[in-house]
């Protein structure tokens, strides 16, 4: 069984995602986070937050979900964010036509529309599904859910990125700035996609959550404060030259290098390439498993005029979890031309419209790498599956147990989990072998379980018990907080 097969089993075992309307029809390409899922999802959004808004003095907005056509017509989104399909005319199956051609005759789709029509014309496919060569020719299909506004149902659609929330809302938000560069904006929230085939479980959903930022930035000064920090720090990168190369070599590379080997275009973009690189660290991928990759122009989207985007190993094979766009000018020029106010600034005399350098991660994507590269198999000395979830984004920061199923026991163990869930969340269950709890906090993640015992009654001191190691150790109550509180912000289980 592939990984990512006992990871789904263990997701709608352990409540950390299931399919979405499961008692009626399943469409595919939406999942339900379940109540292990939700709070690895809140740790993880908070993390971010912690690290790419609070950290940096940046500021988060929410904006509507709901977009009017003019907003994405400006943005290009209704023209571009599209992907070809063909459709058999005698079973009337539709799909990708990029994949089947790729699939059928080995040929990586160029992205010339016209190249496709006249690949399908000479070479005539058969449809996957019943075998007639009677596909039809390929068209263009729109991404987008489409809805309408008001009674009226003006034309209307569901975001396809949260950055264009932020792109509209800019004088505002350069005004909250003290009309001052740079300038960080974040959203978390969902954005919508109507995949033709979604497969492969959260790594390609038609919902799904990012997290983005969009870093203003006047083009002449684009130096970055933080850099100094992180000019020593390393990441693995696949560049175009080894690329173009047909090597797929990966290399480590300093901050420093990823500028002087013009790899980045400027400090800012190597700034967050190494802050990225230590967030996924956080998040538990593991760094031989992960690398930056340039894009070459022709994969780049149409609003960026170059992408570096960070690639996960799972059984999936490679995945993209981050894109990094150095979006210019480009959206600001385009909202500016097509609602007729200006969204250029004056700073120092100089009119001009700012740049912008979007990082944008997938929530599910990296929900998924998380439960994979954390995923531990059963040994000797531990006889189940485990996840070896950081404890900064365990679901639960602690179990507490009773250590058997009796009256006073149990009422001193409420009692310390009520003290503990003033800080932390705590997963509580009284019956069972404590065996068999502590299995159970494992496989899900927990990294520590506090034991309530006899002695507990007369001295007021519990077992606490490490994941990793299974190793325990003999704490006062009044000490729990400080110790599991010290472990979490330092990612240490034991
Ligand atoms: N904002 C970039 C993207 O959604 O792909």
């Amino acid at each position: 069984m592939l990984l990512h097969e006992r990871i789904f089993e263990l997701a709608l075992s352990r409540g950390i995602f299931y399919p979405s309307n499961e008692i009626y029809e399943n469409y595919a390409g939406f999942y339900d986070y379940g109540p292990v899922g939700t709070l690895i999802k809140n740790r993880i959004e908070n993390l971010w937050r912690r690290e790419f808004v609070r950290k940096e003095g940046f500021m988060e907005i929410q904006t509507s979900i709901i977009t009017p056509k003019s907003v994405l017509d400006a943005s290009g989104h209704t023209s571009s964010i599209t992907d070809p399909v063909v459709e058999c005319l005698k079973c009337k199956k539709r799909m990708r036509a990029d994949h089947l051609m790729e699939g059928e005759l080995g040929i990586k789709w160029d992205g010339n529309f016209e190249s496709l029509k006249k690949t399908f014309k000479e070479k005539n496919l058969q449809c996957p599904s019943c075998k007639a060569n009677n596909l039809g020719e390929p068209y263009v299909f729109n991404l987008m859910f489409k809805t309408g506004i008001g009674v009226e149902l003006q034309t209307a659609f569901l975001r396809p990125e949260t950055a264009q929330g932020v792109f509209v809302n800019f004088t505002r938000n350069f005004r909250e700035n003290g009309t001052k560069l740079p300038l960080g904006v974040a959203q978390i929230g969902k954005s919508f996609r109507n995949e033709i085939s979604p497969r492969r479980g959260l790594v390609r959903m038609r919902e799904f959550t990012q997290m983005e930022l969009e870093y203003y930035f006047d083009p002449d000064s684009p130096d970055f404060e933080g850099f100094e920090n992180v000019r020593k720090e390393k990441v693995r990168i696949m560049t175009k030259e080894t690329q173009k190369a047909g090597k797929r070599k990966i290399e480590w590379k300093t901050g420093e290098q990823l500028l002087k080997e013009k790899i980045c275009p400027n400090q800012i973009f190597a700034y967050f390439l190494i802050k990225e690189w230590e967030f996924y660290k956080m998040c538990g991928i593991s760094e031989e498993k992960m690398h930056f990759r340039v894009l070459f122009d022709d994969e780049v989207p149409h609003y960026s005029s170059g992408n570096i985007d960070l690639e996960v190993e799972t059984s999936y094979g490679i995945i993209e979890t981050i894109g990094n766009a150095y979006r210019t000018d480009f959206d600001l020029s385009q909202h500016s031309s097509h609602s007729g106010k200006s969204l250029s600034v004056k700073i120092e005399g100089k009119e001009f419209i700012p740049h912008v350098f979007e990082v944008s991660m997938g929530v599910d994507r990296l929900i998924f790498c998380l439960l994979e590269h954390t995923f531990r198999e059963k040994t000797s000395e531990k006889e189940w599956e485990w996840f070896d979830i950081p404890p900064q984004l365990s679901p639960f920061q602690t179990a507490v147990f009773p250590l058997m199923k009796k009256a006073e026991l149990d009422e001193k163990a409420k009692k310390v989990r009520d003290i503990l869930r003033e800080e932390f969340y705590v997963f509580y269950q009284k019956s069972g072998s404590i065996g068999k709890r502590y299995a159970r906090a494992d496989e899900i993640g927990i990294p520590y379980a506090v034991t309530i015992d006899y002695d507990t009654l007369d001295e007021d001191t519990v077992t606490i018990r490490y994941r990793n190691n299974a190793r325990q150790e003999r704490i006062k109550i009044s000490d729990l907080i400080l110790k599991i509180k010290e472990n979490v912000d330092n990612a240490k289980v034991s």
